[in-house]
């Protein structure tokens, strides 16, 4: 539904999308996943024909972003970072408003408010002024908007950003019941908002894509070291020797004492397990146990990483521009 090839935008001499690809079948519910700065507003822009990639290609539903625009706006909803809502309006008016540019007749425009109405749960905050209404209700009004002409695809920018926890709740039930009938490509800062709402994720990070795939498939890539967390009484400095020595272990570090009682992060190579031997020395030196565990990766730690690998190199970038 969503084709993405060596996709490339350059704002001046900076490049903000550097030469990205990829897929979204129909009817797929698809997170685009990444730290602020990494692309994200950007590609969304140019696959709903807000302005023109540098280099690459794009199209939706086969028809091409740059040299058949209409034909995809016909078929794409979109819904922008900040959606401009005139608020002075009521919904209704706004919307008809809406309807009117993209060519609806009145009686269309009349089934499509009724339509989205239900579709996005207005009820009778339809008939009230847009600046009366909470964000939450302002972002469904844009909601509506996006679903004026019942779209195949949504494009969503940030969709709950700026909303308190209940909102965000409601608006990512109403994604799902959308994500029923449409092909759904949204965009998040916030890691746990992707899992919760999307099949799939696509994660980016200054500008190219680092990751993709089911939150489980991501975890499993991301499983290479793994750490082991052990907490032993018993002579801290050599507990720490002894354990270095095993095979497959690449460092120790005690990150806690108590009451004779330490705590160690055993970080291991890739693959390794080596619960075994250190319960082995742990026995053998008649040390008393009280933890023994495997930690692997997990997703937030390796967003974690890649946003502070993001930030260090935007860091450095500026100091080449300054410098
Ligand atoms: N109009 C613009 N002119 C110059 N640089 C821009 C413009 N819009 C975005 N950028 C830069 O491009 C990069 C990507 O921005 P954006 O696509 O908005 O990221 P995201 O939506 O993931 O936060 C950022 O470094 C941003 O500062
Ligand atoms: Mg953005």
């Amino acid at each position: 539904m969503i084709r993405v090839q060596n996709l490339t935008k350059l704002y001046g001499d900076r490049k903000a999308v550097d030469g990205i690809s990829f897929h979204i079948e129909e009817g797929e519910i698809v997170g685009f996943l990444g730290p602020n700065g990494a692309g994200k507003t950007t590609t969304l822009r140019i696959l709903t024909c807000y302005m023109p990639a540098t280099s690459g290609a794009a199209s939706i539903g086969g028809r091409d972003v740059f040299n058949n625009s209409m034909a995809v706006r016909r078929i794409v909803g979109y819904l922008p970072e900040n959606a401009p809502l005139d608020g002075n309006m009521r919904a209704r008016e706004y919307l008809s408003f809406r309807g009117k540019i993209r060519g609806l007749n009145r009686p269309d425009r009349e089934a499509a408010i009724k339509r989205v109405t239900d579709q996005c749960w207005l009820g009778d905050f339809i008939d009230r002024p847009i600046h009366q209404l909470s964000k939450g209700m302002r972002q469904r009004v844009g909601l509506s908007d996006a679903l004026l002409h019942d779209p195949k695809v949504l494009i969503l920018d940030e969709p709950t950003v700026g909303l308190d926890p209940g909102q965000i709740r409601e608006t990512r039930n109403l994604i799902h019941e959308l994500a029923k009938r449409h092909t759904v490509l949204l965009s998040s800062h916030i890691l746990p908002e992707v899992e919760a709402t999307c099949e799939r994720t696509i994660i980016i990070a200054g500008g190219k894509i680092v990751a993709s795939g089911s939150p489980e498939e991501l975890k499993k890539r991301i499983r290479e070291g793994s750490r082991l967390i052990l907490e032993v009484a018993g002579p801290p400095d050599e507990v720490k020797k002894t354990v270095s020595g095993e095979k497959g272990i690449q460092s120790v570090e005690c990150v806690a004492s108590d009451n004779g009682w330490h705590r160690l992060t055993i970080e291991t190579q890739k693959n390794v397990d080596p619960r075994e031997e250190v319960y082995k020395i742990v026995k053998q030196k008649n040390w008393s146990l009280r933890e023994l565990r495997l930690e692997q990766g997990s997703l937030e730690e390796f967003f974690v990483r890649i946003t502070a690998e993001q930030a260090a190199k935007q860091r450095s970038s500026k100091q080449e521009v300054r410098s």
